[in-house]
């Protein structure tokens, strides 16, 4: 039985993934063979048959209803515009009498978001318009258009290209009815191209019948941005930080997917869809989230995007030599679900970012060993395997926090099962592990292998908690055990059992320094549809699978989450790893940008791909360290060691017919650079920790493009090859072959840069060219800031709980620096009554405070403050005083560079928790 199970799983991963050096596009749609999108595109701007029944308004405390109709089928619908609590709307558009319910995004938002008092100042024939504080929206009945303003600034427009298009549930031979009391628009007779489509209610894909019972019920609406020059966002998609112009292409697409081999470049669907955008400009900036969890493709047209043809009629009209280029649009449509849209009016990237972290939530603060660096590989064997490759980095002095275990552990691909054979004693090689300080983190697959006898598929099969096919069985498709069904997430009582499965009790061999990977959650089906879950298959609620597609891998980790949670009964912060990713899931877990090769280009798509996920809301990205396909040589290896070094989430990984790559494979050389990169990462762990602290707390992204640092800079809109962290350091790392320098874009007019090798100035505003030895990560620190540090090797994070800190000081052009420094146990929730420290530094020249943020906050460090490193001092200081409750006051030992503006202020030894003052006479 089990070894008929394996012979069709192989084949069948030899059919789809047959293709040698790249994805496979047929086995993915093109717009054109989505019936939905084909429709969608087909649709000419400019002929809205949609109308606003002003005389139909209703007021509530913060919204107003008022029906819409399609003059066309004369199929009305209800509008719904809400004022949210930091000003900015939310549009809801749903069916006034459907035949069924739509479905409404669940889990996705943080809770039910905070509204105010919305304010109807005006009402002609024509319009109403409203207010919420300073944000404006204008409601124009005919064609039905809707303008949004930040003060007088027009942030963006809703269907001024007339694209607006809501198809309502029908019955094959349906006659729209006219809702009581209201009178039947003359003469149009029903009309809908909907029905006319080929593929509208059932569609063929390759061998897959999708077979929609529901018929056609895609939704979709325009944005433009007149302020806006270029958008961001809607990960996920391995291309560029700017999105391109799709007039010539495909639209983007959004449905989460498992991609053989991805390819580069276009906007094919990967593992995770946020359907968030930024809309940005010198003048403005906004932002639009779709919520909807169905199919979705994404239309970019104007500004000024890479790739499309009105780059010169901006450079023509600047010149004055032509017309104003037209305003960027995105068009989300979607293939069911309502019009759920939440309006972001900026109009800077951190007012978008903040309120919009609002509505989805933000990254709780991870434990400190999850920012340490991860060594994952398909796969460690056994134990001796874990042993050697932990005693590897002991031996070349290399630290690391994670070891982590793929999916051969199991018994069969049985997940919460250990393979007794390779790992008899996985506790006790747990214990060993936790003894130096490291952790383990091994992957649990929501797919479950049916064979007779393993506890969780007779479980699934007696409590009904599988996935239904559309004829009521349950859905049994192909991954990695063979045969297997899928355990329905979006049933709580399955959300409930799964997470009862972490428990230490249920799940031999884990301890509490074992945390989970959650991988092939979109989900991933070798023998479905695109490699995924039919559509007609059916969810707990009667929800078809194509309603909550790119919602299922976020069900799967809230599950995994709350079982993590309360396997510590609620005292330990969870590490989870996702592949799929939606809305609201950077409340549970990093993310990781799935199986990429080991090719240059691939390290540089790790930048924008990051990034993009970043601008949406997930701060905790990474991707694999090395490339998971193919073998990077050592040029390349070890560059990307330096990338990782200062991505939010640093593993290194590979594929199980890749050589053996762990940081020692290759020469000694490129060991040594290795550990130098990884040793980095730990150098400047106080200061990430800080950045995800700040992170809970503010919502904005800790990984930036520089345009989000400098909104008004243009030329830094594109630009993709550098990033910054936090407000304090500029990274730009070396992403080519045989590169003996970079060009580096220093962005700010009256900005410093500081080297944070040389620990000396470095540029100014500008482009400048950076020798780039082996060993060199080009990376700065901006003047004015005050960052964190810890420099004593150790061989875990753990282990460097107690040492003392560094602080690194860069000076602006006014001599001046701030920064802080957030600590608390790095492990438990005890940070949320109080048990941290929370510090501000202010440095002026004359004199330096340590300041505590939070009075009340205590937390019971032994670290102490080792040195103070000062970049930019233009003269040296007769003597140095420090006092402190602590210490009193005292003359502290200095050293001063001239040539390098350098001051070293050695071990003030104050402890680091305290507040304290430093003199400069
Ligand atoms: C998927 C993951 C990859 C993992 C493999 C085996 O391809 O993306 O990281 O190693 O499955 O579990």
């Amino acid at each position: 039985m089990r070894k008929l199970c394996y012979i069709p799983v192989v084949a069948i991963w030899i059919a789809i993934f047959s293709v040698v050096g790249g994805v496979d596009r047929n086995n993915f749609k093109t717009c054109d063979q989505s019936s939905f999108c084909r429709r969608y595109r087909a649709m000419k701007k400019g002929e809205s048959p949609y109308q606003l029944l002003l005389n139909t308004l209703k007021e509530g405390e913060s919204d107003l209803q008022v029906s819409l109709i399609n003059i066309k089928n004369v199929v009305h619908f209800n509008l719904k515009l809400t004022a949210l609590e930091n000003f900015d709307f939310r549009l809801e558009i749903d069916e006034a009498q459907p035949i069924k319910q739509r479905y409404r995004v669940d889990y996705a938002l943080k809770g039910e978001p905070a509204t105010r008092k919305l304010v109807v100042t005006e009402r002609t024939s024509e319009s109403i318009t409203v207010t919420n504080g300073h944000n404006k929206a204008v409601l124009h009945a005919s064609p039905f258009k809707i303008d949004l303003y930040n003060g007088k600034t027009l942030m963006m427009s809703l269907n001024a290209q007339g694209l607006l298009k809501f198809e309502h549930y029908r019955q094959k031979t349906e006659k729209p009815a006219v809702p009581e009391g209201e009178e039947a628009v003359e003469p149009p007779a029903p009309v809908d191209e909907a029905e006319a489509d080929i593929g509208a209610w059932e569609e063929n894909y390759k061998s897959h019948h999708d077979a929609k019972p529901h018929g056609p019920s895609a939704v979709g609406l325009d944005f433009s941005f007149p302020n806006a020059d270029y958008a961001y966002g809607i990960p996920e998609h391995a291309d560029s930080l700017a999105l391109k112009a799709t007039t010539a292409t495909d639209p983007y697409r959004l449905y989460n997917l498992d991609v053989f081999e991805y390819e580069l470049n276009n906007g094919m669907a990967l593992y995770g869809s946020i359907p968030f955008l930024i809309a940005h400009g010198v003048e403005a900036t906004a932002g639009v989230l779709w919520l909807n969890a169905a199919e979705t493709w994404v239309d970019i047209e104007g500004g000024a995007h890479k790739g499309s043809n009105v780059v010169s009629s901006i450079v023509n009209f600047v010149s004055g030599s032509g017309t104003p280029p037209p305003p960027l649009e995105a068009r989300f449509v979607s293939e069911s679900g309502m019009i759920d849209a939440f309006l972001f009016l900026g109009p800077n990237p951190e007012t978008v970012s903040k309120n919009y972290a609002e509505i989805s939530g933000v990254t709780p603060l991870p434990p400190l060993f999850s920012l340490g660096y991860h060594q994952c590989r398909w796969n460690y064997n056994d134990e001796d395997d874990v042993k050697s490759v932990d005693a590897g980095f002991d031996q070349h002095d290399i630290p690391y926090d994670v070891i982590w275990l793929d999916i051969e552990y199991t018994e069969g691909k049985k997940y919460f099962t250990w393979d007794k054979i390779k790992f008899p004693h996985a506790d006790d090689m747990m214990k060993n592990l936790s003894l130096k300080g490291h952790h383990m983190v091994v992957i649990i697959d929501p797919h479950i292998k049916r064979e007779g006898g393993y506890y969780v598929h007779e479980d699934a099969t007696s409590n009904g908690l599988y996935v239904k096919n559309k004829d009521g069985n349950d859905y049994e498709g192909w991954c990695w055990p063979g045969s297997s069904s899928y355990l329905d997430f979006f049933n709580p009582v399955v959300r409930d059992y799964y997470a009862s499965k972490y428990s230490l009790d249920n799940f031999w061999g884990t301890t509490l320094d074992t945390h989970i990977w959650n991988d092939m959650n979109e989900p991933s089906v070798f023998n479905g549809p695109e490699v995924t879950m039919p559509k007609d298959c059916v969810h707990y609620g009667g929800w078809e699978h194509r309603d909550v597609h790119n919602l299922y891998g976020l069900t799967h980790i809230m599950s995994t989450f709350d079982g993590l949670l309360k396997r510590s009964q609620g005292k330990l912060r969870p590490f989870i790893l996702t592949r799929s990713v939606f809305i609201g899931s950077q409340r549970y877990a990093a993310v990781w940008t799935g199986d990429n090769m080991a090719e240059w280009e691939h390290l540089q798509a790790s930048i924008p791909m990051c990034l993009s996920i970043s601008l949406a809301g997930m701060p905790f990205c990474g991707a694999d360290i090395g490339g998971f396909f193919k073998n990077p040589d050592s040029e390349l290896f070890y560059r990307w060691y330096q990338i990782g070094a200062f991505l939010p989430f640093m593993r290194a990984h590979s594929h199980i017919d890749t050589k053996r790559r762990e940081p020692w494979a290759y020469d000694p050389e490129t060991t040594s650079l290795v550990r130098s990169a990884v040793r980095r990462r730990y150098e400047y762990l106080p200061l990430w920790y800080t950045l995800f602290r700040h992170h809970e707390v503010d919502g904005l992204p800790i990984m930036r493009p520089i345009w989000y640092n400098y909104p008004k800079d243009k030329s830094a809109f594109t630009i993709e090859d550098e990033f910054m962290l936090g407000k304090e350091l500029l990274v730009h790392p070396v992403t080519k072959s045989g590169l003996t320098e970079v060009s580096v874009y220093f962005p700010g007019e009256k900005d410093l840069w500081y080297d944070i090798d040389e620990l000396e100035l470095f540029s100014g505003h500008g482009t400048k060219t950076v020798q780039t030895p082996k060993e060199k990560i080009p990376v700065y620190q901006r003047g004015g800031t005050i960052i964190p540090k810890k420099m004593r090797i150790r061989r875990s994070s753990a282990l460097a709980k107690d040492d003392p800190y560094t602080l690194q000081i860069a000076l602006n052009a006014d001599g001046l620096a701030s920064g802080s420094l957030y600590l608390d146990d790095g492990e438990t929730y005890e940070y949320q009554k109080g048990q941290y420290v929370s510090l501000v530094y202010h440095y002026d020249g004359t004199t330096m405070v340590s300041q505590l943020v939070d009075k009340e906050a205590s937390f019971a460090s032994k670290s102490w403050l080792e040195r103070i490193i000062v970049m930019g001092v233009r003269k040296a200081p007769g003597r140095i005083v420090l006092k402190s409750q602590s210490v009193g006051e005292q003359e502290i030992e200095f050293a001063f560079n001239p040539n390098k503006h350098l001051l070293v202020i050695r071990k003030p030894a104050v402890p680091i928790a305290e507040e304290w003052k430093l003199f400069f006479h």
